[in-house]
């Protein structure tokens, strides 16, 4: 059964335990009255809560203007700072409080009062100044997943400095793109990184990066994570401690309006080259906020763990922000979960005393795969909240996880939200009743509807458009350098500014059941979700089309038990390539190695079938319907009579796989 049948068959409701209903701070009369007070008053609703949850230098009066619809601006005349918000407001009453945890790849471990990140964030923020950052500057931040990671982005939110953070995986030309279209002045790195007992080199692609471009780069910051010495470029390259030398551990916090970008974060859209979403400083935060504590309950004495690293949307919002906002202790983890062996999140969640987890289905699925036995060899009997996030679950892995890693105790929060929402849009609560499958209902003070595709509603069950109806506070205000982007991908609809609504447009496929469950299908458009990361299929057709053997390519996903979708190519070779069958073998290698340096390991193909042509129909539309059949490895049933040359299918059905 395919992912997406399962979870039409599903229709298991698990209720909260009565542990968790007396547990935590929300209870459905409270939620209910959140709900109420939201469709009443969307905008007071939203101040309300701005007013409560977070510190403001200036107060606000104005709630939302949306003179300049679809540009949204929440809170406009107000003015505050993140890194005061997540940080300085905490230090009267919990400075010796842990914020941060964190576990090397080795197990070594290292904490982190929240005095004590206080002292390095303002020291780093000084460095920043004195390496002659201002506010507005962008600074690229490309760090393993290690506590440097997260003072760097809390130090150029202190001062007022855009940050965008890079995943490590991305490779040296994603890299330059990204610091190219941000214009960035600097660049935070780190000499290597260690995962899985590997040291992962990362001020090499910097250096590789700079070589063909980035003119704007006035310097490099690198943290010195392991033994390993790196060329550094004398005028450019500064080694962070001897940057840090004689900076003090005080730094006033540079207040900000709160339309202020506080971040870039660049995600793979259709078309183009990734997108900048650029996220705002009152409205980001609030809802990484309050969605730490409707869907986390996050609160003092929890230890918070999201798997994700701090290249992600994830990472942002519920591992550098929120639970920091919210003054909790969070838990970071520089390695992978199978090292030294798939007990390791296991093991970590026990020795740190972990009580909310949350991670990808894909990482749930791959564990899953080594058995309940591994999990049941330690103790997990803090936990009381599990949380995914990502992609759809499927209903087995969510039941493992709910039984296996939570004892049949705890919640699992399926969340689903995006890079450009900020937060958590569509989840339950801790208390609501959950479907293994669905999000659940979309959260107070978000309007999301099923449309079809010229915008008009759709009734129950009836798979459609997911789309959000009215502005909320963390929601994307642009894509960098491109305005025109922002508005054609985003609002295709027609009327999408009318009447005080704007429909929004995710991406996304969804349908809404008679209890107004959400159930995500996927995606709409030509993004792929491989292990919960998006990636364009133009970006990966680019890369290969890149390589001087490769005439055309085309990419589709087929669904992949682990990885939830994988990489199929079908490329055309340049004449004069040979074909010979035991070449092919090591042109797949060298293909997929091709997309790695251009994009990222995790841009690599999982199979790549070689044909002399793709299938396209007479006006020359390639037909990725068809491929994705083949991809599947599925008999073609669809009607073929409108390719130009149906012959070149059967090329195609020997995939090279690996
Ligand atoms: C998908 C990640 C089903 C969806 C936070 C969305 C999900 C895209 C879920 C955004 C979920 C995210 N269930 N699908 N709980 N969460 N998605 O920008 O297709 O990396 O549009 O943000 O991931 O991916 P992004």
């Amino acid at each position: 059964m395919s992912k997406i049948e399962s979870i039409l068959t599903e229709s298991r409701v698990f209720e909260a335990s009565e542990n968790t209903q007396n547990q935590v701070a929300l209870n459905a009369t409270s939620i209910a009255q959140m709900y109420e007070k939201a469709s009443k008053d969307h905008v007071g609703f939203w101040s309300d809560l701005a007013r409560e949850k977070l510190v403001w230098s200036t107060p606000f009066t104005v709630g939302l203007d949306d003179s300049n619809a679809p540009h949204f601006e929440w809170f406009s005349d107000g003015e505050l700072n993140v890194s005061y918000n997540c940080i300085d407001r905490h230090l009267a009453t919990k400075s010796d409080k842990l914020a941060i945890i964190f576990e090397a790849d080795d197990g070594s471990v290292d904490r982190y009062t929240y005095k004590e990140l206080h002292d390095q964030v303002c020291r780093f923020a000084n460095t920043l100044v004195s390496q002659g950052i201002q506010k507005g500057d962008r600074v690229v931040i490309y760090m393993p997943m290690i506590p440097q990671a997260v003072i760097a982005m809390q130090a150029c939110a202190r001062i007022g400095a855009i940050h965008s953070v890079v995943f490590g995986g991305f490779s040296a030309e994603s890299l330059r793109d990204r610091i190219e279209n941000a214009g960035a002045k600097l660049v935070i790195t780190a000499n290597a990184g260690r995962r899985g007992g590997k040291t992962i080199p990362l001020k090499q692609a910097v250096d590789e990066a700079l070589e063909k471009g980035g003119d704007h780069v006035r310097k490099v910051i690198v943290f010195k994570r392991t033994n390993d010495d790196v060329p550094m470029q004398a005028g450019r390259d500064i080694d962070w401690y001897d940057a840090e030398a004689g900076m003090s551990n005080y730094h006033d916090p540079v207040m900000v309006n709160s339309e202020h970008p506080l971040f870039l974060l660049y995600t793979s859209g259709s078309t183009g080259k990734p997108k900048g979403v650029q996220h705002s400083t009152g409205g980001y935060l609030l809802n990484a906020h309050v969605t730490n504590e409707w869907m986390f309950d996050l609160s003092d004495n929890d230890v918070f763990w999201c798997t994700a690293d701090v290249g992600w949307i994830t990472g942002h919002t519920y591992v550098a922000y929120g639970p920091l906002s919210v003054g909790a202790t969070i838990l970071m983890f520089e390695g992978v979960p199978t090292y030294p062996d798939a007990g390791r999140f296991w093991k970590m969640c026990q020795d740190h005393g972990v009580t909310i987890f949350y991670t990808a289905p894909t990482a749930i699925r791959a564990l899953m795969k080594f058995g309940a036995e591994l999990p049941s060899q330690y103790d997990l009997s803090k936990l009381r909240i599990l949380g995914t996030v990502g992609e759809p679950i499927n209903p087995e892995a969510w039941i493992w996880y709910y039984n296996e890693i939570g004892g049949a105790r705890c919640p699992v929060i399926d969340t689903w939200w995006q890079t450009e929402t900020g937060a958590h849009m569509i989840a339950p609560f801790p208390v609501t009743p959950l479907k293994p499958g669905s999000c659940a209902k979309a959260l107070p003070g978000i309007d999301a509807v099923i449309l079809d595709e010229e915008g008009g509603a759709l009734g129950t069950d009836e798979g459609g458009l997911l789309v959000i109806k009215k502005p909320w506070p963390s929601m994307i205000r642009n894509v960098w350098g491109d305005e025109a982007r922002y508005q054609q991908t985003y609002f295709p609809l027609k009327d999408s500014v009318a009447g005080g609504e704007t429909l929004y447009v995710v991406g996304d496929s969804a349908y809404q059941d008679k209890d107004g469950y959400f159930w995500i299908l996927g995606r709409v458009d030509d993004v792929l979700n491989v292990s919960g990361h998006r990636l364009g299929t133009m970006e990966i057709e680019s890369a290969l089309v890149a390589h001087p053997k490769v005439a055309e390519a085309a990419v589709v996903s087929r669904p992949d038990d682990i990885k939830g979708e994988a990489i199929s190519a079908f490329v055309v070779l340049n004449t004069g390539i040979s074909h010979d069958e035991t070449e092919r073998e090591a042109l797949v290698q060298e293909l997929r190695e091709w997309v790695a340096k251009e994009i990222g390991a995790i841009a690599k193909p999982s199979d790549i079938h070689f044909g002399s042509n793709l299938p396209k129909t007479r006006s020359g539309k390639i037909m990725r319907r068809l491929l994705k059949t083949l991809a599947r490895g599925e008999e073609i049933l669809q009607d073929t009579s409108t390719l130009e040359d149906p012959s070149v299918l059967e090329q195609f059905k020997k995939p090279k796989s690996l």
